[in-house]
């Protein structure tokens, strides 16, 4: 069977395929809640020395710690693979993680891709045949997954079965390979644009949520425990504040603010340092960054606020309309600084507000 005959193999943890890359204006943003090139980057993932390993690190997300690990447990009692799983949520929350979480938690190995690298049945055909038994296979927007590789992944879910076609023409005919029962982990920040089938096949589906401030401020204390950067509660919670609700962000704030104290010679990190460090970064106390504050400012100068198409205001701002509302307008949506209306965005009282005093 040709099919299977090479093709390549899903990367472990320490050499993950990059994510396909963010629309070209958001990159580079301190606040872009993507991973950048150097964060995905073997051998050494920078993510990855902040990871939680176990579920018991794994600060937030209750609920969804709470439906995984009774998952785990009875998974574990019987011997068997876990039920596949479908993330999704916004990015930077901790999807990659979970799944790397969970492959712990179980004893297994997890193999990390995503969609756009299973571009040829056989990428996808060369992940499943060398999956060991009760071993995780995580596909990162997995809603981009093209049709073939999708149909392939359906009797896989189900029987842990491939149906490949062999020959070509009139003698073509199906062949069934049985594969290793295994976990499927699939990560989206799309989750409607999944085909209902493949939505159909997982049997947990669970959202991520933004964090809390608290919340937030443990992760940055224990990501600062393990870059050895001496920091207090209310510095935390600086960082806390301006990484919008995402722990990505959060950790890569905190490697510029080492930055600044390291240059400075200070050893400990006191709110203020936080406040220098980001605002050298044009990171405000909300988290709101140059590309937000100019939107937000070409509404309220040049169109009194509002309302004013999507269209008007990218090209106002040289950006193309896709990456502006991909990329820039969710963190002022949530915000509540800015409002999507039948006639175009308004800038809201509290978008004024950050204006004036950001
Ligand atoms: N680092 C990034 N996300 C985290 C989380 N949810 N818990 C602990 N550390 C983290």
């Amino acid at each position: 069977m040709a099919i299977v005959s090479s093709g390549p193999q899903g990367q472990d943890r320490r050499g993950a395929a990059p994510a396909a890359a963010a629309p070209v204006a958001a990159r580079g943003r301190l606040v872009d809640p993507a991973a950048a090139a150097e964060e995905l980057q073997a051998p050494v993932l920078r993510e990855d020395t902040l990871r939680p390993r176990r579920l018991a690190d794994y600060i937030g997300q209750s609920e969804l710690k709470q439906v995984l690990g009774i998952a785990v447990e009875a998974t574990r009692a019987r011997d068997e693979a876990l039920d596949h799983v479908l993330l999704y949520g916004p990015p930077g929350l901790g999807k990659t993680t979970m799944a790397l979480v969970l492959a712990e938690e179980l004893g297994v190995r997890c193999r990390i891709t995503s969609a756009p690298a299973l571009e040829r049945p056989r990428d996808i055909v060369g992940l499943l045949v060398n999956l060991q038994p009760r071993e995780l296979l995580f596909i990162d927007e997995i809603h981009r997954l093209n049709r073939v590789a999708e149909e392939l992944l359906y009797p896989a879910m189900e029987d842990f079965r491939l149906d490949l076609m062999v020959g070509k023409g009139s003698t073509a005919r199906t062949r069934s390979l049985p594969i290793a029962p295994f976990t499927l982990v699939g990560a989206t920040t799309r989750a409607g644009a999944l085909s209902s089938p493949l939505r159909d096949r997982f049997g947990l589906i669970q959202r991520l949520e933004f964090y809390g401030l608290e919340d937030l401020q443990a992760i940055v204390l224990r990501a600062a425990g393990l870059l050895d950067v001496r920091l207090d509660g209310e510095a935390a919670l600086e960082v806390a504040r301006r990484c919008r609700g995402t722990p990505r962000i959060a950790n890569r704030l905190l490697r510029r603010v080492r930055d600044v104290a390291s240059v400075q010679g200070r050893e400990r990190v006191t709110a203020e340092l936080v406040h220098e460090a980001l605002s050298l970064h044009r990171v405000d106390g909300r988290g709101l960054d140059a590309h937000d504050r100019r939107l937000l400012t070409l509404m309220l100068e040049a169109y009194g606020g509002g309302p004013v198409g999507l269209e008007t205001l990218a090209a106002g701002l040289g950006e193309d309309p896709a990456t502006l509302e991909a990329v820039v307008e969710p963190y002022l949506l949530q915000q509540g600084l800015l409002q999507r209306t039948p006639r175009g965005r308004l800038l809201t009282a509290a978008g004024r507000a950050h204006l004036e005093c950001p």
